[in-house]
């Protein structure tokens, strides 16, 4: 637990600037616990006040956490000088609160993308070390057989570097394939394909670690992640 200035805390939830927000306390419409802060310099702890804005909660979290069904056609930036990125789907607040995306998906890549302020989630999620694993669906020119899954499972080598071992499951229909790397190269479930022959016509991420892609979201829908969620990221990042 820690106390940080209240118009701080106010201005991390990305809803005001800091004038407003100097503005909002100046004009009595902050209460800390029910009562008129001092000023804007008030020491507060954020996660146990009941902090209120015009008689709303505040409703204060460190980090934010949103689940993104990426469509296709978007940047996995924060920004970019010419084409659209994730960060266009979402309201200009999240952009404030310094949301970004944990890894990439290519551009026409669609599916789970999880986005934060949370440095250290995104690091642990990240790190080469932790090997968290990711589920993508993919559709094939080609038939996936059984060589495919052998030399998936032995690691597939891309020019000068060797792929881990990797996880490919065969679905009803053989172009439809589920993929789990334990890693995050460039391209990477494209070229491992390309090494055996096929082109991948259609990619999608539908698990990140404990994290699934929501069926209930539409493509550039997003929601927040649950406690849950957030808790079994957690671990990840713990061990
Ligand atoms: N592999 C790819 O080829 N592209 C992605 O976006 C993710 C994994």
């Amino acid at each position: 637990m820690s106390l940080e200035r209240l118009d701080k805390v106010l201005a991390s939830t990305g809803r005001w600037s800091r004038r407003e927000v100097r503005n909002l306390i100046r004009e009595g419409r902050v209460l800390v616990d029910g009562l008129l802060p001092a000023g804007a310099e008030e020491k507060v702890e954020p996660e146990t006040a009941c902090i209120t804005v015009d008689g709303e909660n505040l409703g204060y979290r460190r980090y934010t956490y949103i689940l993104l069904n990426k469509p296709a056609g978007l940047l996995s930036a924060t920004e970019d000088t010419r084409q659209r990125t994730v960060l266009d789907l979402l309201p200009p607040e999240f952009r404030r609160i310094g949301l970004f995306p944990v890894g990439r998906l290519d551009k026409d890549t669609r599916g789970l993308l999880l986005l934060t302020n949370d440095g250290a989630l995104a690091h642990s999620l990240l790190s080469p070390k932790r090997h968290v694993d990711k589920v993508y669906e993919a559709w094939l020119s080609a038939p996936a057989d059984a060589e495919d899954v052998a030399a998936f499972a032995s690691g597939i080598s891309l020019g000068d570097t060797r792929c881990l071992p990797a996880g490919l499951e065969i679905g009803t229909d053989p172009v439809h394939v589920f993929v789990t790397l334990h890693e995050g190269k460039f391209h990477q479930i494209k070229r491992m394909f390309i090494s055996r022959g096929k082109t991948v016509l259609s990619l999608r991420r539908i698990a990140m670690g404990t994290l699934q892609l929501d069926t209930c979201l539409s493509e550039g829908e997003y929601r927040y992640l649950s406690e849950q969620e957030i808790a079994e990221l957690n671990t990840i990042k713990q061990k």
